[in-house]
């Protein structure tokens, strides 16, 4: 027999088996505790009385639950932490940094804080700082190691282990701007606002000229170690990442735990289902914009410019960078996207770019073709769909095309560069 259902005899009707069970259990428990207490005490006063007991208690054990997670909510890492500013570049700059950044923690064993991303929103003058997590999954990092927001260490960690007062910024050396002998760590954009975004000021500059943090030997973390010790510099805040440019070899496979965040991961379903529809699809990104036009006409001085290692190898080893690899002409975009629409029978092309689509040339070309071009407005998004593409065709030199190879490399998926074909003996691409 359910309980309760006995006191009130009968399902009552509207409120289902359900229903009736909660009805009935109340009405049950409601009736012991006014009888009970009469019967037991006798007296009024000490119904009320027992029922305040009882309430204390209730308000004990919760009291006592939320110190117990509060507490455990604000274990300190006797190890220490590092803060720093993803001062340089736009995302796919910063996400070189971060994989650098992150190593660079973990070989100090020291945990991440992670910093929001920096943006710059035309027309407005000072960057904009978008938490990391709007972005992508925190736990996942967790597996290689420990971090935490940056939101969370300010608002629950620094007022205890880094207050007003006693805040220090670590530099290689002085930088210039407003005072001598400083890091100067928020003098102009974005590194004013990123810092400002949490109200921090520093009180004290630090330089760690000769360290660096790209190393290969013992010695050189235990030189981190001595010259700052986790006891006495808890927290190690940095201008600009402690991390080379672009990211080095070693730590690309650390790709392989940023997952986007639920937010991004749904957005990208929705244009692969919705505005796309059908597979195989073709992923392509271009980069042809003027900034990157000119910066392309430096690239016989610096044939190792932005991401070009990911072609052609950090030596050099699998190829010579090119202009087409820099700026592809759009006849070599055609080109290149036709051949891999045939090879692959692929039934649409998506198309990320951060100015010209190309796309009349495209649907000439390929007029059975549907042709999706990316929110501008989103690159985010642009990243997370081309990840997913059954093909992708990215740009040599771009850090953003970067990105997408990085995620796809870790999970196995093909990839390919305008106008560039590695050497052979090279088959990891
Ligand atoms: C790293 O730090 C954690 C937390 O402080 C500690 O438990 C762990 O033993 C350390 N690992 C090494 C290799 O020192």
């Amino acid at each position: 027999m359910v309980p309760g259902l006995g006191v009130v005899g009968t399902i009552i009707p509207g409120l289902g088996v359900g229903g009736t069970i909660v009805l009935g259990r109340a009405l049950v428990w409601a009736g012991l505790w006014y009888m009970c207490g009469e019967v037991v005490t006798g007296e009024q006063v000490y119904r009320t009385a027992v029922r305040d007991l009882v309430m204390k208690m209730y308000g004990c054990l919760v009291l006592l639950l939320v110190a117990v997670v509060s507490c455990s909510d604000l274990d300190i890492d006797p190890k220490g932490y590092i803060l720093y500013c993803p001062c340089m570049g736009r995302f796919g700059n910063q996400a070189e940094h971060f994989l650098g950044a992150l190593a660079f923690a973990k070989s100090l064993n020291r945990t991440l804080v992670l910093p929001p991303w920096v943006e710059y929103h035309w027309p407005k003058p000072r960057s904009v700082q978008v938490p990391f997590d709007k972005y992508f999954k925190v736990d996942t990092l967790l597996a290689y190691h420990r971090v935490m927001t940056m939101e969370k260490f300010m608002s629950e960690l620094a007022p205890e282990i880094w207050p007003p007062g006693e805040r220090t910024v670590i530099c290689y050396g002085v930088r210039s701007g407003g005072q001598s002998g400083s890091c100067n760590a928020k003098d102009g954009n974005p590194f004013g606002p990123f810092w400002d975004t949490f109200d921090i000021e520093f009180d004290n500059s630090e330089f760690y000229s000769p360290l660096h943090y790209e190393w290969s030997s013992q010695k050189d973390r235990q030189d981190w170690i001595n010259r700052f010790p986790p006891d006495k510099y808890r927290v190690l805040a940095f201008t600009g990442a402690p991390a080379a440019f672009p990211a080095a070899q070693k730590n690309i496979p650390l790709h392989r735990y940023l997952h986007w965040s639920k937010e991004i991961t749904d957005a990208v379903d929705k244009v692969i289902e919705e505005k796309i529809g059908v597979r195989p699809f073709v992923g392509i990104h271009l980069r042809l914009g003027s900034d990157f036009e000119r910066a392309c006409e430096h690239l016989e001085s610096s044939p190792m410019m932005f991401a070009a290692a990911q072609c052609v190898g950090s030596r050099g080893q699998y190829g010579k960078t090119t202009p087409d690899m820099c700026y592809p002409p759009d006849d070599l975009i055609v080109r290149e996207v036709k051949a891999t629409v045939d090879e692959l029978d692929a039934k649409a092309v998506y198309i990320a770019t951060d100015s010209r689509t190309v796309i009349q040339e495209l649907s000439e070309a390929m007029s059975q073709v549907k042709f999706v071009v990316g929110d501008p407005d989103r690159p985010h998004v642009d990243l997370g769909v081309l990840g997913q593409a059954d093909h992708y065709i990215g740009n040599c030199i771009s850090t953003f095309s970067a990105f997408v190879k990085r995620e796809r490399d870790s999970v196995g998926k093909l990839s390919s560069f305008w106008a560039f074909k590695p050497k052979e003996g090279h088959i990891e691409l």
